[in-house]
């Protein structure tokens, strides 16, 4: 297979920083739209004003090159500002983020490199900059917040503090120039083996209509309008049901079933506004998602009157074995490329030249193009601003952070009350997961895979202006409190053992059933705390339920706090009695491995801790003694 997200991106670049130009084209804007007719000759100058009446008119006017180009997607890495104004591509994306990320200014000059490219055409097309943000917006060198991947957001049940974590990221985006988020994954995620289970809010459809429409909201939001980012539901359709939780798998899945659990979420976003629809790497029943004309034109467009653009996985289309007509006439629109664009778009026009691909499916996905441009605001306002470089890490941003933190711990077992802790007691805090940031980020941080040293060789990526797990608590309680030593004696009753799973992203993350456990290492130091008489308070960072009997019965208390991102000052705020204990689980929790896949509803429902399950605590301050 081959990779996008660890080869070096080519040193290509050369930043020319363009002001913007907001005032003036808002200006034009107003006055331009009453333009009934658009003239192909003046066209740069009245695109300011181009509304989504004008799409058609300006279609008709457009080579098959102009068209073909606007159906390609391609990485900056491999595609330069001036492959942007000859080939007339349709869209960036930076996904290949292991090399040099570049500072949040560099982001913008690079940005309106290109815009200023697409701008140069005969039509002036504007080009639209995309990227994975799908747990805030991590691929830029700097302080970034790193929000709780999905399944802690489906663990706080609340919808209303997703919006606002998606309103962070978009401001986050807009401040480094990107105007389209591959986010959120609504996914359903039927089978915890599944590598991707923790970009899920859980197992169960309530979930995915609880949280697709507010993080549609709350990207594409109007609070920074003419400026939107465009979100994307994915990936449809039913990537979370693959038979043996395998990704890019076959989900043998009745028609009933796929739309009961895995369409609604997509109505909801689709009625929310989102802008675009990404295509499962998957495939249904054995059909490929990526060339499925059932579901992608049929159910998609025509059943749910989706209007919006379908764009291909990373290669989705080539690495599904299928042709780029197929992918077409499925439904596809976009085409995510990487090296590949070079080949592929002669391809594409010499397809439509011989007529083996219809120019009315062309059109039609420009038009889709086109109408999402319009929709972002990219006509009126095509080059970045620098009105959100005070957002960018800021404070405020940090504490939605670090309050969805709070929310997402799911506490799972406490004896005997043991938490909330009590803040002026000395207390062992170990494990591996309790002083790395990269580990309680997860993957699709900083790189691909996460931000720690990767199987592939990539060194780690500072995930800066984050706070581990121990530096929380120690900010909270004082540092002369915490004994990180397990060696020597402590008078500490109580020992907080973080744990969990190292990062993964995909494929790399699928697992078997057996292998949904702790380490040796982090088994025997659980084992040895509670042998020296400590009540164990096990944490768990892990992107999703792991199987834990021994350690259940080994400790006091047992907090899974999922993936938290970069602000484990949260999980202290709970653990120390800040805050109370509120999450609930969005996956069953097994008891064993021969019970996996296990989710609420099955016949013989006898899981650990059932969907839903969590324990609550009151806050110190609301404890009344
Ligand atoms: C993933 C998508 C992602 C895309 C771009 C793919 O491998 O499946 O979720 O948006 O890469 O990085």
């Amino acid at each position: 297979m081959a990779d996008h997200h660890w080869a070096s991106p080519a040193g290509h670049f050369q930043g020319i920083f363009f002001l913007p130009v907001l005032a003036v084209t808002l200006a034009l804007a107003g006055l331009l739209q009453s333009l009934p007719v658009f003239a192909i000759d003046d066209a740069r100058s009245s695109f300011s004003g181009l509304t989504e009446a004008d799409i058609p008119g300006l279609v008709a006017g457009m080579t098959l090159a102009e068209k073909v180009g606007q159906l390609v997607q391609t990485d900056v890495a491999v595609a330069t500002p001036n492959d942007v104004r000859e080939y007339h591509l349709g869209s960036v994306i930076s996904l290949i983020p292991d090399g040099t990320l570049g500072t949040p200014a560099l982001w913008r000059e690079r940005a309106d490199a290109y815009q200023q490219a697409a701008l140069g055409t005969r039509l002036g097309i504007p080009v639209v900059f995309g990227i994975d943000a799908v747990h805030g917006h991590s691929y830029f060198d700097g302080p970034s917040v790193i929000l709780p991947h999905n399944i802690g957001i489906g663990a706080t049940r609340n919808p209303v503090l997703a919006q606002q974590l998606a309103a962070v990221t978009a401001t986050e985006l807009l401040a480094t120039g990107v105007r389209w988020t591959f986010s959120p994954s609504i996914a359903v995620a039927r089978d915890i083996r599944w590598g991707r289970a923790f970009e899920s809010f859980g197992e169960d459809v309530s979930l995915q209509r609880m949280f697709a429409a507010p993080l549609v909201m709350g990207y594409q939001g109007s609070e920074t309008a003419p400026f939107r980012v465009g979100a994307t539901v994915k990936h449809f359709i039913a990537d979370g049901a693959t038979d043996g939780g395998v990704d890019r798998g076959n989900a043998t899945i009745s028609d009933e079933e796929l739309r009961r659990l895995h369409l609604p979420g997509f109505v909801d976003g689709i009625e929310t506004g989102a802008v675009s629809v990404m295509a499962s790497f998957s495939s249904v029943n054995g059909e490929k998602v990526h060339g499925s004309k059932m579901l992608l034109t049929e159910l998609l467009k025509n059943e749910l009157g989706f209007d919006g653009v379908v764009v291909t996985d990373w290669e989705g289309v080539t690495l599904s074995g299928l042709s780029l007509k197929e992918g077409l006439d499925g439904g596809i629109d976009m085409f995510m490329f990487a090296e590949s664009w070079k080949k592929s778009l002669p391809e594409l026009l010499r397809s439509v030249e011989t007529g083996e691909i219809s120019m009315t499916r062309i059109d039609d996905a420009v038009t889709r193009i086109l109408r999402m441009k319009v929709r972002l605001g990219l006509f009126a306002s095509p080059f970045t601003s620098d009105a959100w470089d005070a957002e960018l890490g800021s404070e405020a941003h940090r504490q939605v952070a670090r309050h969805a933190v709070r929310e997402s711990l799911v506490l799972l077992k406490n004896e005997s009350d043991l938490l909330p802790l009590d803040k002026s007691r000395r207390v062992i805090v170990a494990g591996s997961h309790a002083d790395n940031v990269a580990f309680q980020c997860g993957g699709w941080t900083k790189k691909w895979q996460g931000a720690h040293p990767d199987r592939f060789g990539n060194p780690a990526r500072p995930v800066d202006g984050a706070t581990s797990i121990l530096a929380g608590i120690r900010e909270l309680i004082g540092a002369d409190k915490v004994v990180t030593n397990t060696a020597i004696e402590t008078d500490a009753e109580v020992a907080i053992v973080i744990v969990g799973e190292e990062p993964y992203a995909e494929m790399f993350g699928d697992r078997a059933a057996e292998e949904l456990v702790l380490t040796p290492e982090q088994k025997s130091l659980i084992r040895t705390l509670h042998q020296r008489g400590k009540k164990v308070v096990t944490v768990l960072v892990s992107g999703r339920p792991l199987l834990i009997e021994e350690e259940l019965g080994l400790s006091a208390a047992v907090v899974a706090a999922w993936l938290p991102g970069s602000e484990g000052g949260g999980v202290a705020d709970v653990l120390f009695g800040d805050y109370g204990f509120s999450g609930r689980l969005g996956f069953s929790w097994p008891a064993t491995a021969d019970q996996i896949p296990v989710n609420v509803g099955d016949a013989n429902y006898e899981p650990r801790f059932e969907f839903g399950y969590g324990l609550e605590t009151l806050p110190h301050a609301k404890v009344v003694k």
